[in-house]
This record gives structure tokens, C-alpha cells and sequence, in this order.
């Protein structure tokens, strides 16, 4: 097997960081495109000259003809969401033809919705804010062994049968503690009709495909969703997402080996953003965080909501690059920060009167840090169209150098708008091969 054409691409803060792009730059030279976690909670905008596109499940690398696309066993699927995506991307033209979801994805069911919106709203003020796409209960009931998976697409017998052992359970649960009318097996089996009909030639065991193309050395894209402070283990629990996000989890949640993950690409924006409820240091509630949401478009893809917006910082960038093993980052957006006078970088926590450097392991400690900032001079300029490192005014040239230098990772690709044309790859370096065609 030959590892040394892959790449995972993870987000390394709170998500939204910009994967969608820098991946659609990547996979014009990929032969595969797999994502490994995550649901249509994921949103990636893509934007090709004037065409700008929002997937949601369907992975980036769908918009190259070539390049075969996996919706990998990590995944949580919501069918229609995905029948959806499919339509909306054929009647742009785009074919679908190279798309396969794994048998063992597991399904987003409307019951699972119904749960996220409920549990929600019973939490009140001490809401998670999930996106109430279904993804928690989804993942849930994985782990409670009653869920559906896209191989009872297949066979609406077969999706029948599976469901009319699940639902009454999830019926009582939903009427006893939940207060809702719950489904009807006939009913729910026509409302998917359609979708397992759509999906169903797409079904297969999508780890041949990958074990194939590794061992042919073709390249081999893993795309993450969200981002590391969202990963269910070490991202700032319980606000986070339901699924592994880190690296790591690009293996199991496609069904290969550790070794076939060679390099690892985290993405973080030039500053912070998050959607949702939860501890975020160096966030910026005034004027200046409001300047970044305006200047940055900082509105969910998938929710629409107003992203909580910040400063860079560097002790989330350090710990990300811990958990996920980044071989290199990609800092994107760097072109918002034009027209600031002075630049903001936590580059540790004052918590409890000392000055830590590593990022707590619990929220009750994340809550008490407050950041210590570095401070960098601004740069005037548009840099929206410069596409060399020395062509950078100075000001940001020593930003992304510190930027490298408290990560302890190198930067390799900066993206400085969100057009394809409007990325620097970094000469000689590990992304500048990856990009050279063959
Ligand atoms: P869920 O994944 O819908 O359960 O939401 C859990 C948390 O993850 C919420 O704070 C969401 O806002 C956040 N989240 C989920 N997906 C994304 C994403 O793609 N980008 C940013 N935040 C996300």
C-alpha cells in the first residue's frame, strides 16, 4: 500500500473554517475524495467563478468529473437531504455518476430530527445550539445498536423490515418523554420510497474502492468536517458535535489502516469563528468581532445563524496540532484582516492567576481563561489578488510567521479569497507537490 499520496484535511478550531475551499483547490488533483464523519450538519460552500455551491453531505471533490467520491462509513446520512444535493448539483450540470456512499454509513431518520429539536428545546438556556439536523440522535442510536444504515436503502422490503423492529420503540420514546405523535411504519416507508430508490445504486463497500486506489498510488483526499474543537472527545464537551473529528478518524470511519494517512492538513482561519453555544477565549463581542462577521460573510452555510467572531489563537492552533498530528496548516481568510490598524493573537490563558499555555481539558477550566494577547501591527492593502508568500505586505508576512512559529507547524497554503485563483501554495513544500498533475 502506498501511503504517500494521501492527505487528510481536518478543521482545526471550531469549524467553518474554510475546509470546503482549500479541499475543492486540492481535489482538481486527487483521484479520490472521501469524507469519513460527520452529516448534513457540514457545510461547504464552494465558489467557481461565478458558480457557488453549498453541499452538505457530498463531498468537494465532486465538482472534478474524474474524481470518485465517498461517503464513508463514519458518516451519518440523511437520504433526502443527500437526494436533494444530487438534484440540485445534476441540474447545474454536474454529474453525480462517481458518487458511492458506504453500506455502513448509518441513517438520518426523520425521528432523529424530531429528538435534536426536542432535546433542545428542553435543555433551554443550556442548549447545545446543534445545527437540529439529527446528528446526535443519529449517532446515538448507532451506539445504541437500532439504527438504520444505508445498505436497508437498498431493498425497501429489507428497509421496511429493519424499521418495523425500530420504531416502535422510537415511537414510545417519542410520545412517552418527548410529547410527539410519532410515525407511522406505512407512511414513513412511502416518504422514503423515493430516496431509497435514488440512493440505492450508490450503496456499496466503499473500503474496496479506497484499498483499491491506495494500492494502485492513486491520491487520496480525506476530507474532516467541523473542526477539532467540535471532536466529541477533545473538543469543549458537551458543546460539541457527536463525532470523532480529529485525523485519526479518517481510518476507521472509511475502513482503512492508520498507515494509509501520511500527511495531515489542519485548516484555521486568520481569525476565530463559532457557531453555537460554549466557551470561546478570545472571542471579540464589540465593534471589532462585528467588523470580522461583516468583512468575512460570517453566517452559518448550514443554519444561516451569525457566527460568533475573534482573534486567532494560538493555543487552540498548538492543541489542534497535537490531537490531529498536522503535518502542515492552511491559513485561509487572511485577506478579512486587510484594513485593521492592530491584529490580536491569544497566544496563552490566564487562568486562576497563571499563565497557561496548553488548552484545558475541561470546560469549567476553559470557562475561567481569559486570553493574553500578542499584539501585531495591521497591513492597508488588498491582498485579494497576490498568489506569491513574497508578494505579502510585511505586516502579514510576520503574523503568519508567528502564526508557524507558536503552532510549531509549518504553513503551506494560504488562501487570500474564496475564489480557486485566490490560493498560495507554498514552493517546495508538501502541498506544492501534492498540486503537481501525475
Ligand atoms: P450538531 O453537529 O448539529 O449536533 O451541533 C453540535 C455543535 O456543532 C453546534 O455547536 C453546532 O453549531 C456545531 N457544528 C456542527 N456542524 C458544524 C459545522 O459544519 N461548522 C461549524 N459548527 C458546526
Amino acid at each position: 500500500m502506498n501511503k504517500a499520496n494521501s492527505l487528510v484535511i481536518v478543521g482545526a478550531q471550531w469549524g467553518d473554517e474554510g475546509k470546503g475551499k482549500v479541499i475543492d483547490y486540492l481535489a482538481a488533483n486527487a483521484d479520490v475524495v472521501a469524507r469519513f464523519q460527520g452529516g448534513d450538519n457540514a457545510g461547504h460552500t464552494v465558489v467557481y467563478g461565478a458558480n457557488i455551491f453549498k453541499l452538505h453531505h457530498i463531498p468537494s471533490g465532486i465538482l472534478y468529473p474524474e474524481c470518485i467520491s465517498i461517503l464513508g462509513n463514519g458518516m451519518v446520512v440523511n437520504p433526502l437531504v443527500l437526494v436533494d444535493e444530487l438534484v440540485e448539483l445534476e441540474k447545474r450540470g454536474i454529474s453525480t455518476g462517481n458518487l458511492w456512499i458506504s453500506s455502513k454509513a448509518h441513517l438520518i431518520m426523520a425521528y432523529h430530527q424530531a429528538y435534536d429539536q426536542a432535546n433542545e428545546e428542553l435543555l433551554g438556556e443550556n442548549k447545545i445550539g446543534t445545527t437540529g439536523r439529527g446528528i446526535g440522535p443519529a449517532y446515538a442510536d448507532k451506539a445504541l445498536r437500532r439504527g438504520l444504515r444505508a445498505i436497508d436503502l437498498t431493498d425497501i422490503n429489507l428497509f421496511r423490515s429493519r424499521l418495523s423492529k425500530i420504531l416502535p420503540l422510537q415511537n414510545h420514546l417519542l410520545r412517552e418523554a418527548y410529547g410527539h405523535s410519532g410515525y407511522e411504519l406505512n407512511q414513513l416507508v412511502e416518504y422514503y420510497r423515493p430516496a431509497c430508490e435514488r440512493l440505492s445504486p450508490m450503496v456499496t463497500d466503499t473500503s474496496i474502492i479506497l484499498a483499491e486506489k491506495m494500492a494502485g498510488a492513486k491520491k487520496i483526499l480525506f476530507e474532516g468536517a467541523q473542526g477539532a474543537l467540535l471532536d466529541i472527545d477533545h473538543g469543549t464537551y458537551p458543546f460539541v458535535t457527536s463525532s470523532s473529528t480529529v485525523a485519526a478518524a479518517a481510518g476507521s470511519g472509511s475502513g482503512l489502516g492508520p498507515q494509509s494517512l501520511a500527511g495531515v492538513l489542519g485548516v484555521l482561519k486568520a481569525y476565530t469563528t463559532r457557531v453555537g453555544e460554549g466557551p470561546f477565549p478570545s472571542e471579540e463581542k464589540g465593534e471589532k468581532g462585528d467588523q470580522l462577521r461583516e468583512q468575512g460573510s460570517e453566517y452559518g452555510t448550514t443554519t444561516g445563524r451569525p457566527r460568533r467572531c475573534g482573534w486567532f489563537d494560538a493555543v487552540i492552533a498548538r492543541y489542534a496540532s497535537r490531537i490531529n498530528g498536522l503535518t502542515a496548516m492552511a491559513i485561509t481568510k487572511l485577506d478579512v484582516l486587510s484594513g485593521l490598524e492592530t491584529i490580536n493573537m491569544a497566544v496563552a490563558y490566564e487562568c486562576q492567576g497563571k499563565t497557561i499555555k496548553d488548552f484545558p481539558s475541561d470546560i469549567t477550566g476553559l470557562q475561567q481563561c481569559k486570553p493574553v494577547y500578542e499584539v501585531f501591527p495591521g497591513w492597508d492593502e488588498d491582498i485579494s489578488h497576490i498568489s506569491s508568500i513574497s508578494n505579502l505586505p510585511g505586516a502579514a508576512k510576520l503574523y503568519l510567521e508567528a502564526i508557524e512559529e507558536m503552532a510549531g507547524v509549518p504553513i503551506e497554503l494560504i488562501s487570500v479569497g474564496p475564489d480557486r485563483s485566490q490560493t498560495i501554495v507554498k514552493p517546495d513544500s508538501l502541498l506544492a507537490r501534492w498540486c503537481v498533475v501525475g
